[in-house]
């Protein structure tokens, strides 16, 4: 079984589209294994985008990220990290699929309502820099 780290942004909670947004995750076979709100900082923002320091885009995207309180979850399923990226849509709204999350609910590129892994080294790295292992469940027991 894969897992994946997914983000619901600040934009997805101020517009109350947690319940919504969950349900299409639940409803395309998704586990919820780990789940917590938080308010990042701009530190702890910039730190998970670490790799794009250098983009122009970066700063306006910390400021974003640390606006208001998020969703990190774990996600698990076969094909976790593809098939979450497939629901979710491309990452500006006006290029994805029809049906997908971005689609459906999101305004911009810049303010894309979640992000997803997009490799099993990001998903790893990613789901360490939010979660403790206390912090994961178990579905078995
Ligand atoms: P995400 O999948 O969370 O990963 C990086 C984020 O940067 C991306 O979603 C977008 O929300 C954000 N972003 C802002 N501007 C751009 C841009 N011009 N190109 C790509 N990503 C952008």
């Amino acid at each position: 079984m894969e897992r994946t780290l997914a983000i619901l942004k600040p934009d997805c909670v101020r517009k109350n589209l947690t319940g919504k947004v969950l349900q299409h995750i639940i409803d395309a076979g998704f586990k919820i294994v780990g789940m917590k709100m938080i308010s990042l900082t701009p530190d702890t923002a910039g730190g998970f985008y670490d790799v794009h320091r250098e983009r122009h885009f970066f700063t306006d995207l910390v400021v974003y990220m640390s606006s208001g309180p998020c969703i990190p979850l774990i996600l698990e399923k076969e094909n976790a990290i593809a098939d979450l990226r497939t629901l979710m849509g491309a990452t500006d709204p006006r290029e994805a699929e029809e049906g997908t999350l971005r689609k459906l609910y999101a305004e911009s590129k810049e303010q894309n309502i979640i992000h997803g892994s997009d490799s099993p080294e990001s998903a790893d790295k990613e789901i360490s820099y939010f979660f403790s292992g206390r912090e994961i469940v178990s579905l078995t027991r």
